[in-house]
């Protein structure tokens, strides 16, 4: 399959999945995918610290621990941010939470300018990523929101100078008894 077709796949998919008439792709517990429908209702407290627990045990440069997280998961802040992260709109505000992921500038300050953005980018982009297949295997659906945001938009810590790495949206998933379409098998991805 080529990245156009796969790209093509992903549209397609996604519009299905946004679709109001047409039931989510489910997620498979091996299987990690992208889920954007959610049950309308808040997750367990055993959940959230799950999530949380895999973004603290992320990889991160040099140990360092710069990325933090807002957990922002009440209607009015899920709306706000729901509409302010590009990806994410019309949504991203359905989720039980959307987990912002921030990189303090403080942690980041001994590099120049390109290098401590891509280093903050990096260790956002594993926090995210440990707790999007965390989500997976506890089966919580979970989607990355990439950090653009709209322009205008602002926040206290972006305020401060902090960096925006990344987002989750995560909730318990619509329809999860149905399964996503396979991915590429573990021999496709060798050059
Ligand atoms: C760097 C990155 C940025 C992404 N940004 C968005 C986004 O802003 N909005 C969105 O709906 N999905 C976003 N996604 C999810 C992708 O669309 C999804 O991972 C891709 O279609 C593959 O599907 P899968 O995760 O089910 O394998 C992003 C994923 C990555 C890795």
């Amino acid at each position: 399959m080529s990245y156009q077709d796969r790209y093509v796949e992903h549209r397609a998919r996604k519009a299905r999945e946004l679709g109001a008439d047409v039931k989510v792709l489910g997620y498979g517990k091996l299987s990690r995918r992208s889920r954007r429908r959610f049950e309308g209702v808040s997750i367990d407290r055993w959940e959230r610290t799950q999530l949380l627990w895999a973004i603290a045990n992320a990889p991160s440069s040099c140990n360092r621990g710069g990325v933090w997280v807002q957990w922002v998961d009440s209607a009015e802040q899920r709306c706000r941010w729901g509409e302010m992260l590009v990806g994410g709109v019309g949504w991203a505000q359905h989720a039980a939470a959307i987990i912002l992921l921030w990189a303090d500038p403080e942690c980041y300050q001994h590099h120049n300018d390109v290098m401590g953005a891509r280093l903050a980018d990096q260790d956002g982009a594993f926090a995210a990523c440990m707790a999007h297949v965390r989500a997976c295997e506890i089966g919580v659906a979970s989607c990355y929101i990439c950090p653009n945001l709209i322009e205008g938009a602002s926040s206290t810590l972006l305020n401060r100078g902090w960096r925006l790495t990344g987002a989750l949206a995560v909730g318990y998933p619509m329809y999860p008894e149905l399964e996503p379409p396979p991915k590429r098998e573990a021999e496709e991805v060798l050059l």
